[in-house]
């Protein structure tokens, strides 16, 4: 079994040496952890085909589900995708930052990238961590969620370590992540934005910098979607902890339970019955940035269901629907 080495790392002030010895990591083929401003991403050099092969078998994830590449600057960006005018002017608004650009994709990509498609999903993180990996390395980083194919993203390095511990070569620990939701994914290759994936950029954001954003069908009227316009990624039943969950809606009644141990989480104050199970929010933004943690510790509680507040589709309320949505099904 694999050991992997996990180093502790200051956000604000991230040791060179550390980040020297993760990024050649990166440059020899190698599996690196490393904390972004959404949720800890699982890297390897996005132009080398094995290393990448690498992650996909380190999560169990489907091949058919193409990666996000991580870059330091627009310049990256433009050596391994066709940017238009647009994607940089929204790039220079929103990057570093929770956006991710899908635009079509150049030669160099390896195919196993992008899942076989033409196109890439390119994003700038603002995490100093990350920034500083992907500079030191000076390759593009492909990095999904550090998780196994399916469960919750990690938004600490003790998630990392529980799901893909012996998997993996080294962890960079710089503590929580901030917004706990992944990346905004829009699909820039026509003539509107379409979203692909609710995340820590809200949608508004884009609109009130002049763009009209199309949402998949799921989105804006009931919440069966339309496979065809989404991202590989959002199909299956994902960011599942082990036992079921169960949406409580706006309006709607508590739901009548036979099991006895509860588990709670959301902005509204669940009924008494519910024991002590309970983790409460001050805010959308709250609710998402604690939204991973607290699936992972009310699993580890031995809870038998997990009930979640949905929220609005308002804000981060999309993207926090959007996870607990597929948390729910199956
Ligand atoms: O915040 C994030 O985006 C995190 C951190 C680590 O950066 N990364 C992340 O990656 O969430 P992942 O692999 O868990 O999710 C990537 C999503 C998937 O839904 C995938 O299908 C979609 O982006 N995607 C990637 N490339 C695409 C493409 N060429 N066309 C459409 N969707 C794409
Ligand atoms: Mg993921």
């Amino acid at each position: 079994m694999k050991k992997v080495a996990v180093y502790k790392v200051d956000k604000w002030n991230p040791d060179v040496e550390v980040i020297k010895l993760a990024a050649k990591k990166i440059r020899e083929g190698c599996l690196v952890a490393f904390p972004t401003e959404t949720v800890y991403g699982l890297g390897a050099n996005a132009l080398d085909e094995e290393a990448v092969r690498k992650i996909f078998l380190a999560k169990g994830r489907p091949q058919d589900n193409p990666l996000i590449v991580h870059v330091a600057s627009l310049e990256a960006a433009q050596k391994i995708a066709y940017c238009s005018q647009r994607a940089l002017n929204l790039m220079k608004a929103f990057w570093p930052g929770p956006l991710t650009l899908v635009m079509k994709s150049k030669e160099i990509v390896p195919k196993i990238t992008s899942g076989g498609l033409d196109t890439v999903a390119i994003r700038m993180p603002s995490h100093p961590v990350a920034l500083a990996l992907i500079e030191k390395s000076g390759i593009p980083i492909a990095a999904p969620s550090a998780n196994t194919s399916g469960r919750p993203s990690p938004t600490n390095a003790e998630a990392v370590y529980d799901d893909l511990g012996d998997k993996i070569d080294v962890i960079l620990d710089s503590g929580p992540t901030d917004v706990g939701v992944e990346s905004t994914v829009i699909d820039v290759t026509g003539e509107r934005v379409v979203l692909l994936r609710p995340g820590g950029l809200p949608v508004e954001a884009l609109e009130s910098f002049g763009e009209r954003v199309i949402l998949p069908e799921g989105l804006n009227r009931n919440e069966r979607t339309d496979e065809k316009r989404r991202s590989p990624g959002t199909r299956y039943r994902h960011y599942a902890p082990s036992c079921k969950v169960l949406l409580w809606k706006e309006g709607e009644d508590w739901p009548e339970l036979e099991v006895k141990k509860i588990g709670y989480l959301g902005i509204r104050k669940p009924p008494s019955s519910v024991g002590d199970d309970v983790i409460l929010f001050e805010s959308l933004e709250h609710y998402a940035r604690g939204l991973f943690m607290a699936l992972r510790y009310l699993e580890k509680r031995g809870v038998e269901v997990i009930v979640a507040d949905y929220p609005k589709k308002e804000g981060l309320g999309l993207a926090i629907r959007d996870r607990l949505y597929r948390a729910s099904l199956g």
